[in-house]
């Protein structure tokens, strides 16, 4: 409470004058709110959840979701590092590495696990330097939450033993893909593992991750549209595109959004091209005006006009490239919704300005927010403060539960659902509190780092530009300079990694192969390349398992390539799922969750709050060139001189820092801590 009345007290005294400055103090004020807020969240999920993977928070109990491994600890556990309570990070990073490995006969998503678990594993793992934990030699080439991590990706790895490489949608993580599993994967399925699985190829030295996570993405890009489109659900065994809506939302959206960070953490000229691509067919055909519709992958006219809760990451990555006016312009829409009902629903109809049917729930979603933190680190706009405060208001007023933050089941009456998703304490908070704290170690963009020594030589560690994953795990990208191993094999022996070639070129594959491929990285017995028999023993090895539970070391490579062919043809049929059906669009999800997730509802709150409206949310305008508008390309000139008068970043720090990093220009100028 008496964090609210001091807000309202600065609130008012700054609107005085008409202007919105928030000065340090306002924002200290504002971060500490967002620490209790993760505070309640977190501790209550300690009490009454752990060690299921989610608090329920209507009912103060808790439950397993997307697994049964303590998803909630383990995706919460490098916020705890961000808001600096590092004691109680080296407690849970302790309790986390006690663990052997994750076998377990559970079916589980391999796109979520991979963002949540993975992605948090290894984010963690490359923080604990500076949470104080005691490294093991060799750290971060070594390290007990680095071998879980690779742990959970050797499992989900038996997915992408596919004759196109992408992946199935869900694997047993004793078992591999199970028996009878759909071969059909949404976009983002398939496109989201780069920075996990490169990270992990850079940390471990086994080019195997970021090889298939690359092929993936080759192979979706090589599958999109005439018009340069991919639609949202494909059948991984044969390309054939089952849902056909191509919009930038759910089932697609992580796809591009790799594309972008990737390009900026491993600098692949190649990643920017496909994404760059894709951007070209989005602004022609699936933008209009500042919205982004869903269109016909084929033909480009539209299928369905909503806004999207998950579109809205887009303008964040606009930010990445520089894109600031454009970013402006589609997040100013977004706001608009939010503060017609008070959260964004999941689905938004543009024409009637209507929470979609049956998906005007807000599950604790942190995309809108996640880009307005980018939007404010490259402009200091403080509209885009007052946009966090609106969200943090929001939930402070109508998500709070006893024992957590609940999802809103709708929007329009904010009636409360039992469940608060992992990413809520992954995500939304720490972007929030990255917000408020304009001085965190995360916004560090060079100014300083450390030269730590590893048996490969030395390199630099938390110098800044973190790239965080979709999962908002961040990844220290001079950490991926630090093991020796994997620079040689990069440097050297990228040009033979496996390239995409699709089924029907199968036998021009087949040539290609012993062009591409020097003796000694061949597998001297059967004469294929090492790393495409690695994946096929993964998946024998399954299969052995389900066989014979106790001869897991029984590995007898069977021949990939010739023996899938046949498979194709038999299992090839039509789809399951109809195009145009807007149920294909089920949220950031490539399966409609277990029935067992169904969660109770609460009574809608007596009054129901929204941002509110009696102030001018178009302040921001004050900031715009002269239409009154933030400038599209035709006025980029002025955007660029606003850019300089205001010395305001036009590009966010990542991709500067990177550049440095690689040209190791400014080691000179680090600055050594003690
Ligand atoms: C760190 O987290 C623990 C567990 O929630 C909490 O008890 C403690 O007060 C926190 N410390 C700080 C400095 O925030
Ligand atoms: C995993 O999925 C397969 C195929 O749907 C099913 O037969 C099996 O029982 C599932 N396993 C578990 C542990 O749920
Ligand atoms: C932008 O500025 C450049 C030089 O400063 C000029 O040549 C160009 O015509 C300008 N473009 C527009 C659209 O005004």
């Amino acid at each position: 409470m008496h964090l609210f009345d001091t807000w309202l007290c600065f609130g008012f005294l700054s609107l005085v004058n008409g202007l919105r400055e928030y000065d340090k103090k306002d924002l200290i004020t504002l971060r500490e709110e967002v620490r209790s807020m993760f505070d309640h969240a977190y501790s209550s999920y300690l009490t009454y959840a752990y060690p299921y993977d989610e608090l329920r928070s209507l009912s103060c109990d808790g439950f397993d979701t997307w697994g049964s491994f303590s998803l909630t600890l383990i995706d919460a556990l490098d916020t705890l590092a961000v808001m600096g309570n590092f004691s109680e990070f080296r407690r849970v990073a302790e309790i986390i590495s006690a663990r052997a490995d994750f076998e377990a006969n559970i079916n589980v998503s391999v796109f979520e696990t991979n963002i949540r678990v993975v992605g948090g594993l290894l984010s963690a793992h490359l923080l604990s330097r500076k949470a104080g934990i005691n490294l093991e030699p060799g750290w971060p080439c070594n390290g007990p939450l680095l071998r879980l991590a690779e742990d959970m990706a050797k499992r989900l790895i038996a997915a992408f033993d596919t004759p196109t490489g992408m992946p199935y949608g869900t694997v047993n993580l004793k078992y591999g893909v199970p028996e009878g599993e759909t071969s059909i994967t949404c976009t983002a399925g398939i496109g989201t593992f780069l920075l996990e699985f490169g990270t992990l190829s850079r940390l471990t030295g086994d080019p195997l991750y970021e090889e298939v996570a690359m092929n993936a993405i080759k192979a979706l890009h090589y599958y999109k549209s005439n018009i340069g489109l991919v639609g949202n659900h494909i059948d991984v065994l044969t390309g054939h595109w089952t849902a056909q809506d191509s919009g930038i939302g759910a089932g697609v959206d992580s796809y591009f959004e790799y594309l972008a960070k990737g390009t900026l953490l491993f600098q692949d000229p190649l990643l920017a091209t496909i994404f760059h691509e894709h951007k070209a067919a989005i602004e022609k055909y699936i933008r209009r005006e500042d919205w982004h519709l869903w269109v016909s992958m084929t033909k480009g006219q539209v299928t369905l006009p909503v806004f999207q809760s998950l579109d809205a990451y887009w303008p964040g990555v606009l930010s990445l490239f520089g894109e600031i006016g454009d970013a402006m312009k589609s997040l100013h829409n977004y706001h608009r919704v939010w503060k017609q009902f008070g959260f964004t629903p999941e689905f938004y109809n543009i024409p009637q300005a209507e929470a979609g049917t049956n998906r005007e729930g807000y599950p604790l979603r942190p995309e809108l927010i996640e880009s307005v933190m980018y939007l404010y680190r490259a402009t200091g706009d403080p509209y885009l403060i007052q946009v966090g405060i609106d969200i943090l208001r929001s939930l402070q007023h109508s998500a709070k539960t006893t024992c957590g933050y609940a999802t809103i089941n709708d929007v329009r009456d904010h009636r409360k659902a039992d469940r608060m998703e992992s990413f809520f304490l992954a995500e939304t908070t720490k972007y929030l509190y990255l917000l408020f704290d304009p001085d965190n170690f995360i916004h560090n963009s060079g100014q300083k780092g450390e030269i730590i020594e590893t048996q490969w030589g030395q390199c630099i560690v938390d110098a800044g530009g973190y790239i965080f994953n979709t999962e908002a795990h961040p990844i220290d990208p001079g950490a991926l300079y630090c093991c020796h191993r994997s620079q040689n094999l990069f440097s050297d022996q990228k040009a033979t990694l496996w390239k995409f070639i699709p089924v029907n070129d199968m036998k021009e594959k087949e040539n290609i192969e012993h062009a591409l491929y020097p003796k000694d990285i061949k597998d001297t017995n059967d004469d294929k390349p090492i790393e495409i028999v690695k994946l096929s023993e993964m998946r024998h090895t399954s299969v052995n398992n389900v066989e014979n539970n106790n001869n897991k070391n029984l590995i007898n490579p069977l021949p990939l390539i010739n023996g899938k062919v046949d498979e194709v043809i038999a299992i090839e049929e039509e789809s399951k799922i109809n195009t145009n059906n807007p149920e294909a669009l089920s949220g950031s999800l490539c399966q409609e969750e277990p029935e067992s997730l169904k969660v109770q509802v609460a009574a809608p709150p007596s009054g129901i709050y929204k941002a509110d409206d009696s102030e001018n949310i178009d302040t921001y305008e004050t900031y715009t060139t002269s239409d009154g508008h933030y400038p599209t390309s035709a006025t980029k000139n002025n955007t660029e001189s606003f850019i300089k008068q205001n010395s305001i970043k036009s590009r966010f720090e990542p991709q500067i820092l990177l550049e440095n990093i690689r040209k190791r220009i400014y080691i000179q100028q680090i600055i050594l801590q003690k």
